[in-house]
């Protein structure tokens, strides 16, 4: 049977290869991003013309954005078995120079939106007796960020099993 996936912030970068790779492995796949205008354009340069691709705007950090993204989906192919929480935002600011703010907005995306995420499409999951959830993780959350920013490590830290 064919199974129907949804990555988050698949607009660009890896979420964008892992959209394509399972597009090719024979996943309907939701391609869907922050920037809806992006996800589509995306789609269309992965669309095949089998009518496996949607596109759409999520932002992680909305509860509310995945419960429509969910119903889209199951109006779309009827049920959805994966997630693929990717979407992030990867800041390299010195610990010294991050402001409260920059520092809420990673932490809200990153570690927020990963919980939104499995919570909200997990209930789905839990409902249906059935779903995979993968969350991106990083070498950040193990080794404190040798390389990312502080905020971002502690994010992976959070979200990362
Ligand atoms: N690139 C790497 O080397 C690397 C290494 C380890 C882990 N990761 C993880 O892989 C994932 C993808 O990283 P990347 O380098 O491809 O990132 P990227 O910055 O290239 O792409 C992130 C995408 O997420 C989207 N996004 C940002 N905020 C969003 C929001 N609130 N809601 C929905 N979408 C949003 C952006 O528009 C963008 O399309 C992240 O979880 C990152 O932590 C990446």
């Amino acid at each position: 049977m064919t199974q129907t996936v949804l990555v988050t912030g698949a607009a660009a970068g890896l979420g964008n290869v892992i959209a394509r790779h399972l597009l090719g492995q024979g996943f309907q796949v939701v391609l869907s991003d922050v920037d809806a205008g992006r996800a589509r354009q995306a789609a269309e340069q992965l669309d095949n013309g089998e009518g496996r691709v949607l596109a759409t705007g999520l932002d992680i950090r909305q509860p509310e954005d995945f419960t429509r993204v969910l119903a889209e989906t199951v109006a779309r192919f009827g049920r959805l078995e994966v997630l693929v929480n990717n979407a992030a935002l990867t800041l390299a600011t010195p610990v010294m120079d991050i402001d409260p703010q920059e520092f809420d907005r990673v932490i809200t995306t990153n570690l927020r939106g990963t919980f939104v995420g499995c919570q909200t499409v997990g209930r789905y999951f839990a409902q249906q007796g059935y779903g995979r959830i993968i969350n991106l993780a990083s070498l950040a959350g193990q080794n404190g960020g040798t390389a990312s920013g502080a905020h971002y490590a502690a994010s992976k830290g959070g979200s990362s099993p």
